[in-house]
């Protein structure tokens, strides 16, 4: 058996962990071959393979990013991307696809599967922990951690000149990393994609907090949208999943709660720090399961199929549901951080 192995879409800190336990068991348990696919689904689609044996992945477990590459290359949408993916499979001797990444790449593994028969397994990744299937993705975990000790530098810096730091997480449709760092480093507000902010609420709970003679640190997930409708409508834009965004949300904030409360406030944009760097000890110990788990179903033949955490266990579920739904915060989720704000 010869697996083709690949990653796509954004990077993830724990992506070189599952390659790495995928090789070794794939190996030593089942004598199995490798290739690895360069960047995404354009590797299968242009025949850009490297080898991939024991040797190319030692070393490799506390390395950030993927010593594969990735890119969002969506072949569904190339004429002849299904027909091109077969024939670089058959010339390489491709017997099946572990295909790493999000909702996308996990989108385009099923329907290869689903459609075309083309032998595919999955293994989910996102910093942004917003895939319903599994109760964790590898990658969030690391992101938490750094926006979490961002947010305790934040603290001192802000208290020595008594300003607002406005703090800016990824999360695009999900409030996940804000609402874990937020809590870890008693953020005193913090504002999500899901719920609709109110500028008037968050300058209160500012002002509340000058008063107790301590300077407040404002985390918001850069997909938050305040509630203020006019504002939304002139500076807001839609994102190719259709959802409204106020591009720069953080600096936006800032301005604003400036010339509400008279207060200085600064803006920190995390953005890629958060994806980049070596893992979180719990990132390796999920990433190298998953990886574990992805090569026993392709021993077992379970195509179409996805590895997902449920409590402390690695199952299995069908692509094509695992990819349906996002995961987001719910309401009393929210409702439970929000007693602490102010
Ligand atoms: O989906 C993961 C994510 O990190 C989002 O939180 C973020 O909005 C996005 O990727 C940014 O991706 P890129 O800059 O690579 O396009």
């Amino acid at each position: 058996m010869r697996v083709g192995v690949l990653t796509g879409g954004g990077d993830c800190p724990g992506l070189n962990a599952v390659i790495r336990a995928i090789v070794r068991k794939g190996v030593q348990s089942y004598g199995y071959g490798f290739t690895g696919f360069r960047d995404g689904w354009r590797g299968p689609l242009e025949g850009y393979s490297m080898p991939l044996d024991v040797p190319s992945v030692r070393g490799i477990l506390p390395r950030g990013g993927t010593i594969l590459g990735s890119s969002r290359t969506n072949p569904l949408t190339l004429d002849g991307g299904v027909r091109r993916i077969r024939e670089n499979l058959a010339k390489d001797e491709i017997d099946a696809l572990i295909a790493i990444g999000g909702e996308d790449t996990l989108g385009v593994a099923s329907r290869l599967w689903g459609e075309y028969g083309i032998r595919c397994v999955g293994v989910p990744k996102t910093i942004d922990n917003d895939l319903s299937a599994t109760d964790y993705t590898f990658g969030f975990d690391t992101a938490v951690n750094i926006a979490t000790e961002a947010i305790d530098r934040l603290h001192t810096t802000a208290e020595s000149h008594m300003r607002v730091l406005v703090v800016e997480v990824m999360g695009r449709h999900a409030g996940w990393i804000a609402l874990h760092s937020g809590l870890a480093g008693g953020a005193n507000v913090i504002l999500i994609p899901e719920q609709r902010f109110d500028t008037a609420q968050v300058c209160a709970w500012v002002e509340s907090r000058f008063q107790v003679r301590y300077a407040p640190i404002v985390v918001v997930a850069e997909g938050a949208v305040p509630r203020d409708g006019e504002l939304v409508l002139k500076d807001g834009s839609r994102d190719a999943f259709g959802h409204v965004r106020l591009s720069g949300v953080g600096e936006w904030l800032a301005k604003e709660i400036e010339r509400r409360t008279g207060k200085e406030a600064r803006t920190t944009v995390l953005g890629h720090i958060q994806r980049g760097g070596t893992p979180s000890a719990f990132d390796r110990w999920l990433a190298t399961r998953f990886g574990l788990h992805a090569v026993d179903a392709v021993r077992d033949g379970d195509w179409g199929t996805m590895v997902a955490l449920r409590g402390t266990d690695i199952v299995r579920v069908p692509l094509d549901t695992a990819t349906a739904k996002l995961k987001t915060v719910s309401p009393a989720e929210y409702a439970e951080a929000e007693v602490l704000f102010g």
